[in-house]
């Protein structure tokens, strides 16, 4: 029998109105824009109003995606959603996305593996794929992970910002996505964590409590060393030297470690997709974010072949090798 592939055929994505630039939080915590810059590449986030969550965004670039793809929302037998802010704790935010884009009746379900959510995702989607049960699946990363920043503690509210990206995925006899790999090491779960919520309890303080912890030279250093083992493994899954590929996407959260990344892979930064700039790290939004600017700017072409990576807390960090 054939193989079946899983082929993008659409992508989309959506960012909050408002902007914060790195001017505007020298107003308010001690930083510089020159700092922000040297050390992470960002010049500005994007962040949710308040009433806008992370479901209206899903909801938006979902739109999006499937508008580009030419597949109603009726037509969907799956959607699968990385976050780690969901609106509301259930029912979860595929669910709420789902209703509102009409498409009541398929499966929904959210995968949190934090900044890897939308890669992790996309591989669930890719097996559904593959072994038949599904033929046309939207995959979504959104988050409003500003809702989880505390603006007073410069190491962490300067790193991250709000967004979501979409693709439509659709079964295909030509290749689509070649290999994907997942992994995590819950060891590191204190590098970087939010260590309230449901089970544990909300803590009596600003917020519940609710505040991103992070060590973050130590996470820069697993992560360059991490993500360095995963695209050799990922090439090596799809049967592809690092020459073949086209663009690398990497997680959008600091552009020394996408250098790195790249600087491994022995490709030139003119065929890495950069967007970190423009809004900082959106957790699982960033790849797709990453992708859609991408397409959209006209840079990745059809047969081009794409190397997604993320990496994030847990640790998580998954990877998808694909033909566009
Ligand atoms: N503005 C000005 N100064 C700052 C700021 C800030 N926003 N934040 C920290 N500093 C100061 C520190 O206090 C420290 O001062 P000191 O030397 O007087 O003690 C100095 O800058 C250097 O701090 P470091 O933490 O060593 O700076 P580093 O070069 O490691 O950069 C950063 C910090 C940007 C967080 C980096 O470690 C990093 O990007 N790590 C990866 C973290 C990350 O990306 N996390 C996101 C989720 S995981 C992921 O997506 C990969």
């Amino acid at each position: 029998m054939a193989p079946i592939y899983a082929r993008i055929t659409g992508t989309g994505s959506a960012l909050p109105e408002r902007v914060l630039t790195n001017a505007d939080l020298e107003q308010f915590v001690d930083t510089s824009d020159e700092w922000i810059q040297t050390r992470t590449g960002i010049r500005q986030r994007h962040v949710a109003v308040e009433g806008q969550t992370t479901g209206d965004l899903a909801f938006l670039a979902a739109q999006r995606a499937l508008e580009a793809a030419g597949v109603k929302a009726s037509e969907l037998d799956l959607i699968v959603l990385g976050t780690t802010t969901p609106d509301i704790i259930f029912p979860s935010t595929a669910c709420l996305v789902q209703h509102r884009l009409g498409a009541n009746g398929c499966a929904a379900f959210d995968v949190n593996a934090a900044c890897s959510g939308f890669v992790y995702a996309l591989g669930i989607a890719d097996k559904f794929i593959r072994s038949g049960q599904s033929k046309k699946v939207l995959v979504i990363g959104a988050e409003t992970l500003t809702r989880m920043v505390d603006w007073s503690e410069r190491e962490t509210c300067v790193l991250f910002g709000d967004g979501a990206g979409a693709v439509v995925l659709e079964a295909s006899s030509e290749p689509g996505i070649y290999a994907t790999c997942l992994h995590a090491d819950g060891g590191y779960k204190e590098l970087l964590w939010n260590p309230v919520g449901v089970s544990v309890g909300f803590k009596d303080e600003p917020n519940h409590g609710v505040r991103i912890n992070m060590s973050g030279r130590e996470v820069f250093k697993v992560a360059v060393k991490t993500l360095d083992s995963l695209v050799e493994e990922t090439l090596r899954a799809g049967g592809m030297e690092a020459s073949q590929l086209d663009w690398l996407i990497p997680h959008q959260a600091n552009l020394r470690i996408i250098e790195a990344t790249a600087k491994r892979l022995n490709m030139p930064m003119e065929q890495v997709i950069v967007t970190v700039d423009k809004h900082a790290n959106t957790s699982s939004g960033s790849v797709p974010l990453a992708l859609d600017y991408a397409v959209r700017s006209g840079k990745v072409q059809r047969g081009q072949n794409l190397l997604l990576e993320a990496f994030g807390g847990g640790f998580t960090w998954a990877s998808a090798l694909l033909r566009f």
